[in-house]
């Protein structure tokens, strides 16, 4: 099987037997805790004029909140059941959700040439892509900005192994991160230090970076909510 196949085959199970029930979905935070605090990161940062693509956006929660604040705001995909339950629950008129492997540069360019340059959200999605395929996501990524649009990530960082090694250790599992492994989904890592090889200077720009959280639906019997650690990095592409 390819590895687009394989992350398509995985994440289409997983969206499809998703049903609603709180917690299911270990990073679908409250976007006042998520998207807006990754706005107020980014938000100087762009050209607001151009259109917003949420890449890899799930069920489309962090996606609809961006829509408030974005004129153009497009969720897309590899899973078509994601597609469409984002479609179904976080609908609004100015956001749209469609289907693309971010595996796929032509498809990016395809996109590029009818939308135009484009900002892009990308929010835990660069980590759980194989070291290769990261290396070509990053290419959609370059071809969907052009020349004038920003990335903003946010990837769980070097820090998270050893976290989620101790919070399981300690609480057990929790039934969200369960149910990824479950559909052979293995959240792999983005290390800080990767930055500079996966975007490199000639390519690419550095705006900003630091350290951040990927907060989670999961709350531990203290209370308190899971938060792993991440870090965010806006980019833009180099200029000659
Ligand atoms: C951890 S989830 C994050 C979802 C969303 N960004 C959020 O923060 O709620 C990773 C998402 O990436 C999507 N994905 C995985 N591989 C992909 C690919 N090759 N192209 C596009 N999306 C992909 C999955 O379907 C999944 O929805």
């Amino acid at each position: 099987m390819t590895s687009a196949n394989r992350y398509l085959t995985s994440w289409e199970r997983f969206w499809s037997t998703t049903t609603g029930t709180p917690g299911e979905i270990f990073w679908d935070a409250d976007p006042k805790y998520a998207a807006q605090e990754d706005l107020q990161l980014f938000r100087d940062y762009l050209d607001p004029k151009l259109p917003l693509i949420d890449l890899g956006c799930g069920n489309g929660t962090q996606t609809l909140f961006l829509g408030k604040h974005f004129t153009k705001v497009i969720g897309t995909e590899i899973a078509p059941a994601a597609v469409e339950l984002a479609g179904k629950i976080n609908a609004a008129q100015n956001v749209s959700y469609r289907l693309l492997d971010v595996l796929r540069p032509d498809a990016a360019e395809a996109i590029h040439k009818e939308l135009g340059d484009a900002n892009i959200y990308l929010r835990a999605v660069l980590h759980q892509l194989s070291p290769v395929d990261q290396s070509t996501a990053i290419e959609s990524i370059e071809r969907l900005l052009g020349a004038t649009g920003t990335l903003y990530l946010i990837e769980l960082s070097s820090a998270a192994e050893p976290f989620f090694a101790q919070l399981i250790q300690q609480y057990g599992p929790p039934p969200g991160l369960a149910r990824v492994f479950e559909h052979q989904i293995t959240p792999g890592l983005l290390h800080e230090d990767d930055l500079t090889t996966l975007f490199p200077a000639d390519r690419f720009t550095l705006l900003k970076t630091g350290p951040s959280h990927v907060r989670t639906v999961h709350s531990l019997p203290t209370g308190e909510i899971v938060k792993v650690p991440a870090f965010y990095a806006i980019f833009r592409r180099c200029q000659y």
